[in-house]
């Protein structure tokens, strides 16, 4: 396996909206960052991954771009920018934009012009189509926000293909203009000095041409078998490898919705010639009742099952991104820990330890090192979220599930749990601003903040930055074999990690009860590396308690 940079790297996702705002304006921003680099360096990351920060009338808070080479308004300017990039660099930090080219924003310029006239020269870089007669688009295809994918345009009588929101309009990949104009664009960033690019929905951009009705269930049809993984995907991507990737050293990484183990294999294979890794996220899907809508936990064999298999079929072959949350996902601690006063540090570290020993470039999204948690929703006008907005208003308001049954569904994954203020400190609004933030903060910051982790050795903080640390010192943590242990224990996640002679016990309670462990043989005696409480690991018959976690190294 080829030892390189970014598989060493640790990386830490900013969604710049509600990261630091440093004008008073209630919005997170690029001086906001650029302020902060400091404490980020102190955790230890080596790579910042941005969510989208372009110019953009924000339908979804930037996934929808107008202009990929501007800044959006509320962020700042060019010149901030170039001087977050310098700076973090000064630092030793990389910085890997947001490639949103899945879809534009219908206020770019591309569309504002392809939706003009069927004869205008933009028309080709967007899918439009004729609908099946008065009032019936194309085919049946759902979007992923609600409705369907589907937008009839009056001024051509025709209709234009949305996945998302019908502001988010999805490139014609297909045109070679367009993927000559994208990967323009990527040059220009990579001349600036940036340091890679995670790729939104990046296995969604090639379509099947004739585009017919998708299985049902739900409102919907499925556009999955025509648009996910489509017909030319791995030709686009070694497109732009040959072009523009292969071109500067630079980090990828591809959000692959629907991505299996064996295509992963192509995506990020060692030697495919497309990306260096994939997200992928099995691991935190097949729980919805309502959609992706729940209010219930795997059970941890399944989440094992599904965690182990990525770790032995990629081995030595492919890539992969390690994450329990991001600015889409709850909060790891809310949904895989345990959230509750006297569990939470506790269980927030095992989380951490699970992760971070296994194989894979483990990500860190903003507030995570602080054990942040989900927030105490209590109506649907707190959602800021385009998803929860339609969502509550298609399952719930539509009179398909009652209010009560739904209501603890969308308020356990509702995205807007990841996107409330950093909170930095105890004071009003967390720190995060002197004015009225976008987004409520959570009523925790007074006891959950970076001031007070950082002030405390024993804190989540400072158990992140020893595991950030650790990684430094033990090539075994990269580059090591993986092996589950007590496949079937709903209670304990317990695995190897073996690099020639050097091999890590890790074990981890995901449990709120004691739970009985015998360390296997050869690990009796050995040192403990890191753990998240005190224990006598000499002893060879142990009695984990709740959230227990620690890895021994022989
Ligand atoms: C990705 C992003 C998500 C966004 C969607 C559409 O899944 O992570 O936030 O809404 O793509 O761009
Ligand atoms: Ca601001």
């Amino acid at each position: 396996m080829n030892r390189t940079w970014w598989k060493e790297a640790v990386i830490y996702q900013i969604y710049p909206r509600s990261f630091m705002d440093s004008n008073g304006d209630g919005i997170g921003d690029l001086r906001g960052i650029t302020d902060r680099l400091d404490y980020l360096k102190y955790l230890g990351i080596d790579v910042i991954w941005m969510s989208p920060v372009y110019k953009s009338p924000n339908d979804d808070n930037g996934y929808d771009i107008s202009d990929y080479q501007a800044i959006m308004d509320e962020f700042g300017t060019m010149e901030d920018f170039d001087e977050l990039l310098a700076k973090a660099h000064e630092k030793g930090i990389k910085i890997v934009m947001d490639l949103v080219v899945n879809h534009t924003s219908d206020e770019h310029r591309w569309f504002l012009e392809s939706r003009k006239s069927k004869e205008n020269e933009y028309r080709d870089y967007y899918i439009w189509r004729e609908g099946k007669g008065e009032n019936m688009p194309p085919n049946n295809w759902g979007s992923c926000f609600g409705g369907s994918a589907w937008q009839y345009d009056e001024k051509t009588s025709m209709y234009y293909l949305h996945l998302f929101s019908r502001k988010q309009p999805d490139l014609n990949w297909d045109n070679p203009e367009v993927r000559s104009n994208v990967f323009n664009m990527m040059t220009w960033w990579c001349e600036k000095g940036i340091d890679g690019f995670r790729m939104d929905v990046i296995s969604m951009i090639s379509k099947t041409p004739d585009m017919p009705d998708g299985e049902v269930n739900g409102l919907y049809g499925d556009y999955g078998p025509y648009c996910v993984h489509g017909p030319n995907v791995h030709r686009y991507l070694q497109e732009m490898n040959e072009k523009v990737l292969s071109k500067y050293n630079i980090m990828t990484v591809g959000e692959t919705p629907g991505v299996t183990t064996k295509l992963a294999m192509q995506y990020a294979g060692e030697d495919t010639h497309e990306l260096n890794m994939v997200f992928q996220f099995e691991h935190v899907e097949g729980d919805g009742k309502y959609g992706k809508w729940t209010d219930e936990r795997l059970p941890l064999t399944t989440l094992k099952r599904t965690l182990s298999r990525w770790q032995t079929e990629l081995y030595g072959k492919a890539w992969n991104s390690l994450f329990w949350n991001n600015h889409d996902q709850p909060r790891a601690v809310s949904r895989f820990g345990d959230d509750r006063p006297q569990y939470r540090k506790t269980s927030a570290k095992m989380l951490a330890t699970c992760l971070h020993m296994m194989q894979g470039s483990p990500y860190i999204y903003q507030g995570e090192e602080l054990g942040m948690t989900n927030y105490p929703f209590e109506s649907p006008a707190d959602f800021r979220d385009i998803e929860s907005i339609n969502a509550y208003r298609e399952w719930c308001e539509s009179g398909r599930v009652p209010h009560d049954i739904f209501w603890p569904c969308i308020t356990w994954k509702s995205r807007d749990n990841a996107r409330t203020p950093m909170q930095w400190d105890d004071t009003e609004q967390a720190g995060f601003t002197s004015g009225t933030p976008w987004i409520s903060v959570n009523p925790n910051y007074r006891e959950i903040n970076a001031k007070a982790e950082t002030a405390d050795k024993d804190s989540v903080f400072h158990y992140y930055k020893k595991l950030i640390a650790l990684r430094k010192e033990n090539p075994v943590m990269v580059y090591g074999k993986y092996e589950l242990l007590w496949e079937e224990s709903e209670e304990l996640f317990v695995y190897t990690r073996t690099l020639e002679q050097e091999s890590l016990l890790v074990v981890c309670n995901f449990t709120e009860k004691e739970v009985p462990f015998t360390l296997p043989e050869q690990f009796v005696g050995m040192p403990c590396l890191i753990s998240n409480l005190e224990n006598n690991y000499e002893k060879q018959d142990l009695t984990l308690r709740p959230y227990e976690a620690f890895v021994l190294r022989k």
